[in-house]
């Protein structure tokens, strides 16, 4: 059995709580113990509560902890993930989690600190970078490759091919053509269809996905 520390206290870390949960029910027998929760403020007592888990401190109490226990990053937006990987700084491990439910194909490979989420599908010859998230629901396609940090909401599309830049973002429900890349910190706005390129540090959205006039 693992032991892993939590990094986050949102809705993000409850589905990674949750996610945990299911993979020791469906084990038979506990894969991960959570050792508690890394948050720079102190998280509800109602969370605390629902997961039955500590609050260890702040982000920076990881030195407290023991070499043994695993990190997982468990904040949905992607520059706020990579501002908390970047303060951990080397030296840990970190977890990929993945839900029983989730469907993953041959030759899908996943980085350290990636999760996929419940109902998610990743076809086959996938590649998710570190810290990369597939949220509940969502299908990636044949040949797609995520890099770090990348993020794919609740019921998005991935079609064949796809390039998802690093510390990229798709909304919920978007739906992504085959082959396109999505830049690196491109925002893919939710319901959004993205037909062609999506350049770096830009938000598309609509149908089809155009970049959002500031
Ligand atoms: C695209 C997005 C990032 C823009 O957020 P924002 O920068 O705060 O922009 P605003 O909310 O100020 O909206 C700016 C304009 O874009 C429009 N817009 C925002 N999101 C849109 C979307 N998904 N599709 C179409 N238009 C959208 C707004 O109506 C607004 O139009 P207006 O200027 O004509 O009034 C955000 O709306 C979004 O879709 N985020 C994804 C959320 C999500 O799926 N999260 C997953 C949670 S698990």
């Amino acid at each position: 059995m693992g032991r892993l520390a939590v990094v986050g206290a949102g809705g993000f870390a409850s589905e990674v709580l949750a996610l945990v949960e299911a993979s020791n029910a469906a084990a038979g027998s506990p894969v991960w113990q959570v050792v508690g929760v890394l948050a720079d403020w102190v998280p509800d007592d109602d969370f605390l509560d629902s997961w039955d888990v500590a609050h260890l401190g702040a982000t920076d109490a990881h030195t407290r902890l023991d070499a043994d226990v695993s990190l997982v990053v468990a904040v949905g937006d992607p520059d706020a993930r990579r501002a908390l990987v970047a303060r951990i700084g080397s030296g840990r491990d970190y977890a990929t989690l993945v839900h029983p439910s989730a469907a993953l194909g041959r030759h899908v490979r996943l980085g350290a600190g990636a999760v996929v989420c419940s109902h998610a599908s990743l076809t086959t010859h996938v590649v998710v970078g570190r810290h990369a998230q597939v949220h509940a629901g969502a299908v990636v396609g044949h040949d797609c490759v995520l890099d770090d940090l990348a993020t794919v909401s609740p019921g998005a599309i991935v079609s064949g091919g796809v390039h998802l830049e690093e510390a990229s973002f798709l909304g919920a429900g978007a739906v992504v053509n085959p082959r396109v890349t999505v830049g690196r910190g491109a925002v893919v706005g939710s319901g959004a269809v993205v037909v062609s390129d999506v350049a770096a540090g830009t938000t598309a959205v609509g149908v089809p996905a155009r970049p959002l006039a500031r």
